[in-house]
């Protein structure tokens, strides 16, 4: 008789193994640049593990500050540091480039301050998130509140729909006291340049398409282990 077929790892169990996977690219006696949501909650939980070889962290937000200290992990400001050698974070979406849909957990603007002063940006991702074209997974947008009306209009006429994002029934408020819009219906065929477009549109604080600050390297959980792309 054959051995059961084992399970496939679950979404959960793929984050965890991508998360561990992660502390080979933590710069010892560093700080470290750290992102935000479920994937990277993983990521900090390994790296209580080695929290005695690292300087600290810079967070991209109030949830993974909480959970850094926790752990016992020292957390400086940004501007209390010049330069990160690496920033890890997960993403909404990844294309063949390394350029990114963030957002979903509402960290996008801090994640960007944090991404764009690190040397290096690895995204840990599990497989759904690996896309041929950005634009299947709601754009989020940053945006100050008494611009949200004209955004929408803006966002249809490039064929999009843009919703105020919601808790509770009230619009969802930021980490930095301002609204969410989330799009849909949008096809980002050239990231760089839609990310610079629409970031001068008054109003919009930033734009979920991280192609400006793209990742380097991608470590990609699958069932058959974790691949490591580059796109250096
Ligand atoms: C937070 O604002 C996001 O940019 C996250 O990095 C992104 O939503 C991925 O989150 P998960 O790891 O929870 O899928």
């Amino acid at each position: 008789m054959s051995a059961p077929a084992s399970a496939a790892p679950t979404q959960d169990e793929l984050k965890t193994l991508v998360g561990r996977a992660a502390l080979e690219y933590v710069v010892r006696g560093e700080i470290v640049g750290v992102g935000t949501g479920s994937t990277v909650n993983k990521f900090i939980d390994a790296l209580a593990a080695i929290k005695d070889e690292i300087k600290g962290a810079v967070s991209s937000s109030v949830a993974s500050t909480e959970r850094l200290r926790a752990l016992g992990i020292e957390v400086f400001d940004s501007n209390a540091v010049d330069e990160l050698a690496v920033y890890i974070d997960g993403a909404d979406e990844i294309d063949g480039r390394g350029h990114m849909i963030k957002g979903g957990g509402a960290a996008l603007t801090r994640e960007k301050i944090v991404a764009a002063q690190s040397r290096r940006f690895v995204c840990i991702a599990d497989a759904s998130k690996r896309v041929e074209v950005l634009g299947a997974f709601p754009l989020p947008v940053e945006i100050i509140p008494m611009a949200a009306r004209r955004l929408m209009r803006q966002f249809a006429a490039l064929g999009g729909v843009a919703q105020v994002r919601e808790n509770d029934g009230l619009p969802l408020v930021t980490d930095n006291g301002q609204h969410i819009l989330d799009v849909t219906g949008l096809k980002i065929a050239d990231p760089l340049a839609f990310e610079s477009g629409v970031n001068q549109w008054p109003g919009v604080v930033t734009v979920g398409v991280f192609a400006h600050q793209k990742a380097q390297v991608c470590l990609l959980a699958t069932p058959e282990g974790v691949k490591t792309l580059h796109y250096d």
